[in-house]
């Protein structure tokens, strides 16, 4: 049943590439030039404003998807975990696309957050793992991740799923709105099959990252650091490695650096730097430089150019394949997950039932 692997987690994993490739299969069109929903699809230039709503991992996805809807659809996009927005009782303007996203589906919080939506947004839409679940049930709109069963507590193939599926609504939103171009959505789609492929070459890592790991399984504390759509994944990446390795983790967007955290700072606490040689790695740069004028151990996640210019005095490099920029988060989400499982495994802990938590949260 673990077809192999030690754990259900490593499993997920590495069946990264080929539920990637099926969800791609699922929402292209055949001659790859189109997404294809569900009827009656989503007209995205019926609205104003799109609130994403989920917790811990899914929660992180929207996060991510936060930036593309915004930079490639332009349009305004709110996320919130679901325990503070079901009581927060935010505001509803009446033209609001509401998104929930949740591996489960049962979820108590999201699900709560999503019936206080129904009769306020215009349309609720969402991203669900189990087809069959109440989330999906209660909405308007499920389109199903297809990641297949996930067994292991921390998510894995689901997060790049949802990443997937939310990439593709970044894109169909972005042509509905006049934003992109039939060309440009062509090239992107074309970009995004590639990524079966990278993903598989980032999981050869695996060897490279065992190594790493070990030594991070001395750590009391690990930083994450990412800017732009990185940030995100730093915050999964922490997330990931405190609930299986119990190792105390945190991650920060590095521009927030100099705001407080470069304080904790000591050669005792490794700080892992996602940063793909984009608009953003030199800005990555200078604070990754500045943790380690301060003595800090720094992980570089990076690619061949990034690395070329940025090795000095970093403590450890992982080589990723070179990725377009737009979806380098499903892509980097393979080391973040690999680091958390070696470091786990090093530490002895029960990876894929972690102490203190369950896989569907149905109470609040
Ligand atoms: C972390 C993890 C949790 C879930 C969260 C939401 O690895 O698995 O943070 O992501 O409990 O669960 P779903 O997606 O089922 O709503």
């Amino acid at each position: 049943e673990k077809a192999g692997h030690k754990h259900f987690m490593a499993k997920e994993i590495a069946e990264q590439p080929t539920v990637i490739s099926e969800a791609l299969a699922y929402y292209l069109a055949n001659d790859g030039a189109g997404i294809i929903l569900p009827d009656p699809g989503i007209d995205f230039s019926a609205f104003d404003r799109i609130t994403m709503v989920a917790c811990g991992t899914a929660f992180y996805a929207c996060y991510t998807a936060k930036y593309w809807f915004e930079q490639v659809a332009r349009i305004p996009v709110e996320i919130d975990v679901a325990s503070e927005f079901r009581y927060r009782e935010p505001p509803v303007s009446a033209n609001t696309l509401a998104i929930f996203v949740s591996q489960s589906g049962e979820t108590a919080d999201t699900l709560a957050a999503l019936r206080y939506m129904k009769g306020k947004a215009k349309t609720i839409l969402s991203v669900v793992n189990v087809a069959e679940s109440s989330i999906a049930r209660e909405s308007d709109m499920a389109l199903p991740i297809l990641a297949g069963v996930e067994v292991g507590v921390a998510s894995t193939k689901a997060f790049s799923c949802q990443l997937t599926v939310l990439a593709l609504l970044a894109l169909e939103a972005a042509c509905a709105r006049g934003e992109m171009s039939a060309d440009t959505l062509a090239t992107r789609l074309s970009e995004l099959r590639t990524l079966p492929g990278l993903l598989t070459r980032a999981l050869d890592l695996d060897e490279t990252l065992n190594a790493v790991s070990n030594e991070l399984s001395e750590a009391k504390d690990v930083l994450f650091l990412g800017r732009g759509m990185m940030f995100p994944l730093a915050l999964e990446g922490a997330l990931k490695l405190k609930e299986i390795s119990y190792i105390h983790a945190e991650g920060y967007a590095s521009g927030e650096l100099k705001h407080g955290p470069i304080a904790l700072i000591d050669s005792h606490t490794p700080v892992i730097v996602f940063a793909p040689h984009d608009a953003l790695f030199d800005k990555t740069v200078s604070n990754m430089q500045e943790v380690m004028a301060r003595g800090g151990k720094v992980l570089l996640v990076s690619d061949k150019k990034g690395l070329e210019v940025a090795r000095e005095g970093v403590w450890q490099t992982v080589q990723m394949p070179e990725v377009p920029d737009l979806f380098a988060p499903i892509l980097y989400a393979i080391p973040a997950q690999l680091i958390a499982y070696h470091t786990a495994v090093a530490k002895g802990t029960d990876v894929d039932q972690p102490r203190n938590l369950a896989k569907s949260v149905t109470v609040e």
